[in-house]
């Protein structure tokens, strides 16, 4: 394991039954808390950024924010916040997507992307893909490309992968 992933994983905490009982919830706060490991964070986001040619980032409510807003100021790109429903206040592209119970919807301001723009996706968790492969879906109704997603963490006990690969068409999925 390399020392920049042998850190991240440190401070990462486990809380067992949250938010609700049989869950382990990924505790991503000690992380940003801990400066040193924060900015490997930040620099290994901007880094596969730069390397798969995307000219804008895509956060996704709400941690994808904390992780993905320092990631584009490194890597001197756009970033792009995509909400849940409601809470942009210009013309939105809205997506709904299956959860286990129910749907969930998020938006993006329509006027953000644009063909010629690439687009890196990241989010702390990546967990059944519902929500990533809303913002894929998203990103491509726009017109824009996709230039990967990148998250912190893939539970890869969950199909999260295979639910993205018609979405991502080939881009990479890099989890650190
Ligand atoms: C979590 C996580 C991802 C998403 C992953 O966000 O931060 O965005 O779920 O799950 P999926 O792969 O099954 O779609 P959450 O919906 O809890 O929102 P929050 O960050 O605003 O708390």
């Amino acid at each position: 394991m390399t020392d920049v992933k042998e850190l991240l994983l440190s401070r990462i905490r486990d809380v067992a039954d949250y938010p609700e009982p049989g869950v382990l919830f990924k505790d991503i706060t000690p992380l940003l808390a801990d400066p040193a490991a924060f900015t490997a964070l930040t620099d290994a986001l901007a880094e596969l950024t730069v390397r798969h040619g995307a000219t804008k980032i895509v956060g996704l409510e709400a941690r994808g924010f904390i992780l993905g807003a320092p990631a584009a100021v490194r890597a001197g790109v756009g970033f792009i916040p995509v909400r849940k429903a409601g809470k942009l206040p210009g013309a939105t592209l809205s997506q709904t997507y299956d959860l286990e119970y129910g749907s969930a919807e998020i938006e993006v301001h329509a006027e953000d992307l644009a063909a010629g723009d690439r687009v890196m996706v990241i989010d702390d968790v990546l967990a059944t893909g519902g929500t990533a492969e809303a913002s894929l879906q998203l990103i491509r109704r726009a017109g824009a490309e996709v230039a990967g997603v990148a998250v912190l963490m893939e539970l890869s006990f969950l199909p999260g992968r295979r639910r993205l690969e018609s979405a991502l068409a080939g881009a990479p999925l890099e989890a650190l």
